[in-house]
């Protein structure tokens, strides 16, 4: 039997560093109204020459270190970003050739802010298949570029960052499962419009709490899902790396879990919602200040526009 299992993990976030009070001063809000309805203290964002292919880039290179491989052992490339750098050629191709690297499949996953369990599912699939050995995946979003800096309601949210994993083909079980899904009926709850005034910017335009709504109970579902796909239990889980959406949906997915919070891998205070880059961000994190360790079990899970949602579960 053939699994993948992660070999190694990297992230990047960019040197700008932008505070809840810095955005009193550029919309109607309050450090006190962001972090207690979202946990957010402060997110990175994008300098003006700085692409989703360059974090993509740091991140890859973490990777490909921590895993003790070189690039040129890499047989796939997936980048699940919202973000591209351009309509195209994909962030993943971009970010081949910054690499150094040539002739192996690359290409862009778009499922919003669950784009990197959908990336993570795919390789698996391929590593399974036996159509590849040694996959780089990752999160990666400018989408700092995106947001409507003017919009109180949803800008106080989003950050730029990027998570990358190897994913090796190995005899040792890595990747448990992943279960995806997605409803197209929810489009416009969370989406980008767009405009039809020339030179207008497509920027996010959310129902917010409808969205927070449908995501805690979602996740509650995708769970479940999980746990009864394996025959687990809830105190099988030995760390929750969830998607960094808000702390309160964090905090629901806990307590459906039964786990404390210190169970929990949380980044939204500093890196706000990185959208598709968040969980290889959290997990990099994690991995590297010695919490998750070798053999620990871990539920990645996630929800995002579309609405997509999706989780992994895996033995790191
Ligand atoms: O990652 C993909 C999925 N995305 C999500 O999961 C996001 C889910 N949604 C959320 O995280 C939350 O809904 C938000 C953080 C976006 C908003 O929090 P909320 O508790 O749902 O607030 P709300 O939209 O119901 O607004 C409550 C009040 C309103 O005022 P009134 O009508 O009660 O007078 C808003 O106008 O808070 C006001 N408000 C703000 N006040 C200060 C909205 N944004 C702000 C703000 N500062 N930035």
């Amino acid at each position: 039997m053939i699994y993948s299992r992660i070999a190694g993990t990297g992230s990047y976030l960019p040197k700008k560093i932008l505070t809840n009070t810095e955005l009193e001063s550029m919309v109607d809000t309050t450090d006190e109204w962001i972090f207690s309805r979202t946990g957010i203290r402060e997110r990175h964002i994008v300098a003006d020459d700085e692409f989703t292919s360059d974090l993509a880039l740091h991140a890859a290179r973490n990777a490909i270190e921590a895993a003790g491989i070189t690039a040129n052992d890499i047989d796939l490339i997936i980048v699940a970003t919202t973000t591209p750098d351009k309509i195209f050629p994909s962030t993943a191709v971009m970010l081949q050739n910054k690499l150094g690297i040539a002739g192996c499949p690359a290409f862009d996953m778009q499922a919003v802010c669950s784009g990197f369990v959908y990336a993570l599912a795919t390789a698996d699939n391929f590593i399974k298949a036996g159509a590849a050995k040694c996959a780089l995946v990752i999160g990666a979003e400018a989408f700092s570029r995106i947001v409507d800096w003017t919009d109180r309601g949803n800008c106080i949210l989003w950050g730029d960052g990027a998570g990358a994993v190897v994913l090796q083909a190995s005899d040792q079980q890595g990747v448990i499962s992943t279960h995806l899904h997605a409803d197209g009926n929810y489009e416009k709850m969370l989406h980008v419009p767009r405009k039809t005034e020339p030179h207008a910017r497509d920027t996010v335009v959310m129902e917010g709490s409808a969205v927070f709504k449908v995501a805690v109970n979602t996740l509650d579902a995708i769970v479940d899902e999980t746990l009864i796909a394996n025959g687990m239990q809830k105190s099988d889980i030995d760390w929750l790396v969830p998607h960094q959406a808000n702390i309160r949906i964090l905090q629901a997915t806990a307590k459906k879990l039964e786990m404390s919070m210190d169970k929990v891998v949380v980044t939204v205070d500093k890196h706000g919602n990185t959208s598709a880059a968040s969980i290889p961000l959290a997990l990099d994190i994690a991995v590297r200040d010695g919490r998750i360790k070798r053999g620990d079990i871990v539920l990645m899970e996630a929800f995002g526009g579309g609405f997509t949602w999706g989780s992994a579960l895996i033995k790191y």
